[in-house]
């Protein structure tokens, strides 16, 4: 390759990472987005593709780098560099009073007087605390809570939160420098999860917190990037060559430095300043996009939080106000039926209307059979309902007590004729759940199927909602996802709703939903137990509808995720004329329905097993991974006797001993990159 061209394609890349950097700093924190989603996809593509033809252009931040690691075996531990704490509560005025007079009195004893505290009040993010570390301005480490000493590595995760600086930029950056800070999932994403997971047959989350917290230690960095977590940051922990005299000014440097805080947190003189606050947020939690479960009020003065040191493991100069739980008691009437996207029967419960955190409930879920027969829940009991994440409040269980209630009614069972079309439903021999066996006349499940093959996972078709999917069906326009790409802009323009314009870039975006990739497509079919990862899993392995198609349930047995029991039932349903029928229609419309890039089996590292450990001196982590990945190699986090080598860096700590005892070959970074080459 000559200088000229990789010279050109490093200041290309170097344009398109400035370029996408601003994109995302627009989209994330100015929430004023300047280009379409599409456009920001040919612009990142752009850059994958140079990063894939001059693999030396790749660096650790790169935007590029967000998703691409490695599922891993385990995480490791990590060690903090400060203890993460917790707080200590307050439930009342008086308890928020008593806590100034604590401090008052401790500082006291040390013979300072302070007249008036000045306060930080932020608040109290319901999700999950981490730490990053950044080193020179560079990501390096994000990682868990833990017990508070030491918690999980989870950078390649954190990573793929956009509203995570990769990199600090400025001529201020120091040395090294410890944000702290939570985690949370969106509400509206966290109901649309819930959604697609009863769809499949999944456990819901019961709350948002614990849908984030389940995420973040997901091993396949891919599937975490497929949930749209984001971050507050609201502490500094560990620096090196900056300081502040204030948590205010730790928090105005960080939003200066592309970093996420809250723009609710404000400062406070006085606690009759925070009590007004922290009232004025119990009538206003439920205008957040996000939970939070509490207000967080911290001494703004840092020498005076160091004077105040820490009792147990809670700083005496910070306290959180809780609010009182969402949960509410009342009374089930009725346990209801829809019809699911794959046919099973979902309940849900009809209920006395009961206030749950602020907001009255009538409705609530029970998500599916299995869940409704584990609780027990039956009509005219007392049951306890929670409200998680605002949006679906979900029944949890029966009252204390309501299961002794004399003349109890009967356990529910799953209804005999659908909901949706009335169809006689069936309990297929070995199976946990009732379903509609009218595969393509059920309304009910046509609309579950073309709403799921068109959401955000799956085709991802921009102006397609729920509302549009049923007018769609309703006036008989589409049956099922095939006809959408058979609809003309005339045809829409016809519609209540629809203009021209509107009509015509429905149309569009249809069209341009053919680009998506075959494992969206794959998903997208809506087969059970073919969710988003073990969709890609099964196009990376498997390569093409065809292959998959014939594929044998052994054959799709091996790909990772895919058990015995599993891959039988999907090659069931992948030979079940209906579904068959959809794919050669969805074959014709021009989907695609090939994996690309390169197979494995086919790179120069097939079927190499290759633990990383230590740094290296040019490569990072996810660099390297990327690299052995792209060769066909895997990457383990463990060394064992099937490993065939160790690649090892500065300070390789345990494994290079364990490498040797095991007679592992070891090489350093130059070895490595004999080996691809
Ligand atoms: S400061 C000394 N600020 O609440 C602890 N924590 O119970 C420093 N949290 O583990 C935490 N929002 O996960 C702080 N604005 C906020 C917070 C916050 C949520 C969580 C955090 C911590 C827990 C403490």
């Amino acid at each position: 390759m000559s200088a000229t061209v990789l010279k050109a394609a490093s200041r290309r890349v170097d344009e398109l990472r400035a370029e996408l950097d601003r994109h995302n700093e627009l989209y994330y924190r100015a929430d004023a987005p300047e280009i379409s989603d599409s456009a920001y996809d040919e612009l990142i593509n752009e850059l994958r593709e140079l990063e894939r033809q001059y693999p030396s252009l790749l660096t650790g931040d790169s935007p590029t780098q967000r998703v691409g690691a490695l599922p891993l075996e385990r995480f490791e531990p990590a060690h903090h560099l400060q203890p993460m704490l917790s707080l200590a509560n307050a439930r009342s005025e008086d308890e928020l009073l008593a806590w100034v007079d604590r401090m008052r009195t401790h500082l006291g004893r040390e013979g300072i007087e302070v007249e008036e505290f000045r306060y930080v009040v932020e608040p109290k993010i319901d999700g999950l605390a981490i730490s990053l570390i950044y080193r020179d301005g560079v990501l390096d480490r994000g990682a868990t809570r833990g017990d508070g000493s030491v918690g999980e590595d989870v950078t390649a995760n954190l990573r793929t939160i956009q509203a995570i600086p990769l990199r600090i930029e400025g001529d201020d950056v120091p040395a090294l420098l410890e944000v702290r800070g939570e985690v949370y999932l969106p509400i509206a994403a966290f109901a649309e999860l819930n959604e697609r997971r009863t769809e499949a047959g999944e456990a819901a989350f019961v709350n948002p917190r614990n849908a984030a917290a389940g995420s973040i230690r997901q091993l396949d960095p891919a599937a975490v990037a497929s949930r749209p977590l984001s971050v507050w940051c609201y502490a500094i922990g560990a620096t090196d060559g900056i300081s502040f005299s204030t948590h205010w000014d730790g928090l105005q440097w960080l939003r200066a430095h592309g970093f996420a805080v809250n723009p609710e947190v404000i400062c406070a003189v006085g606690i009759a300043e925070v009590i007004a606050r922290c009232s004025w947020w119990e009538g206003h939690r439920d205008g957040l996009d996000y939970e939070i479960d509490g207000v967080v009020v911290k001494v703004d003065d840092h020498e005076l939080q160091r004077r105040l040191g820490v009792v147990g493991r809670e700083p005496r100069a910070a306290i959180a106000w809780k609010f009182a739980p969402t949960a509410a008691t009342t009374i089930l009437r009725e346990v209801a039926w829809n019809v699911g996207r794959t046919g099973h029967m979902v309940p849900f419960a009809v209920l006395d209307a009961v206030v749950v955190g602020g907001v009255t409930v009538k409705l609530a879920t029970l998500h599916n059979e299995e869940d409704l027969a584990r609780k027990d829940v039956r009509p005219g009991d007392e049951v306890i309902v929670l409200r998680a994440g605002d949006v679906i409040p979900q029944v949890v269980s029966p009252a204390p007590g309501a299961v002794q209630r004399p003349g109890r009614s009967a356990p529910v069972l799953a209804p005999s004729h659908c909901p949706a079309c009335a169809t006689p439903t069936v309990k297929p021999v070995g199976g946990v759940w009732t379903i509609c066996p009218n595969k393509t006349g059920c309304s009910g499940q046509q609309w579950r199927a073309v709403k799921h093959f068109v959401a955000r996972g799956a085709m991802d078709i921009e102006g397609l909602g729920e509302e549009r999917v049923s007018q769609l069906l309703s006036e008989g326009v589409i049956s099922d996802a095939a006809d959408l790409y058979q609809l003309t802009a005339e045809r829409l323009a016809k519609l209540e709703g629809f203009a021209e314009i509107s009509a015509q870039s429905l149309v569009a975006a249809i069209d341009a939903s053919k680009a998506q990739p075959f494992a969206r497509v794959l998903y997208g079919l809506g087969i059970e137990g073919i969710g988003e990862v073990n969709a890609r899993n099964l196009a990376q392995r498997v390569r093409s509808m065809a292959a998959l198609s014939q594929a044998s349930p052994d054959e799709i047995a091996q790909t990772p995720g895919i058990g015995p029991v599993l891959a039988n039932a999907i090659a069931e349903e992948l030979r079940e004329e209906a579904m068959v029928a959809l794919i050669s229609r969805l074959t014709e419309a021009g989907l695609q329905m090939q994996e690309e890039g390169l197979a494995p089996g086919d790179g120069p590292l097939d079927g190499v097993a290759i633990v990383l450990t230590g740094s290296l001196p040019t490569l990072t982590r996810e660099q390297a991974t990327q690299r052995i990945l792209a060769a066909g190699g895997r990457v383990s986090s463990s060394i064992s006797k099937k490993t065939d080598y160790l690649v090892a860096g500065e300070s390789p700590g345990s494994k290079l001993a364990k490498a040797e005892r095991l007679g592992v070959k070891v090489l350093d970074e130059a070895g490595l990159i004999g080996l691809l080459e």
